[in-house]
């Protein structure tokens, strides 16, 4: 069994998301999301989520392509991860290219996938923001 594996923040799980997953498990048959905490987003990211880290984690497991969702909570676990897990496979988005090639080194294929463009949380969030108190005028559909 090939396992793969990605790591994110996954708020307000949007269709970048699911694209995101349903490609990287097509590279395996088994797709481990490591999920970070609201803990590890503050600290390290400076980001705020608007779902808690068991609201993300609920949402991704309803999702077909997810087997297994386990916490990230710092930069240093990847390494260790790879082996707890046997991971062949590691997957991520091309906006983290080059980043974690050091993974190679424990074994592990490393790929990085071409983004959905035009869609993030933080857009999500920020459109939201301009409509905010209108009655109607989401702008996109
Ligand atoms: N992702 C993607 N296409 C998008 C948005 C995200 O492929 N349009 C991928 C990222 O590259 C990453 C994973 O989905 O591998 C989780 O990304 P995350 O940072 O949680 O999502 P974003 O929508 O980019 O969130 P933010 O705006 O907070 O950075």
């Amino acid at each position: 069994m090939k396992r793969v594996i990605t790591y994110g923040t996954f708020d307000l799980l949007h269709y970048g998301h699911i694209n995101l997953l349903r490609r990287a498990k097509e590279f395996g048959d088994y797709l481990i999301v490591a999920l970070s905490t609201d803990e590890f987003n503050w600290k390290e990211k400076q980001k705020k989520c608007y779902f808690g880290y068991e609201k993300r984690k609920a949402l991704l497991e309803a999702v077909r392509y997810v087997d297994l969702v386990i916490p990230e909570e710092n930069w240093e676990q990847k390494r260790r991860d790879m082996h707890e897990y046997h991971i062949d496979t590691f997957v991520i988005g091309d906006d983290w290219a080059g980043a974690f090639d050091f993974l190679r080194e424990e074994g592990v294929d490393v790929q990085y996938l071409a983004r959905t463009p035009e869609v993030s949380s933080t857009q999500i969030r920020e459109d939201l923001a301009k409509v905010k108190g209108k009655a109607s005028g989401y702008g996109k559909v």
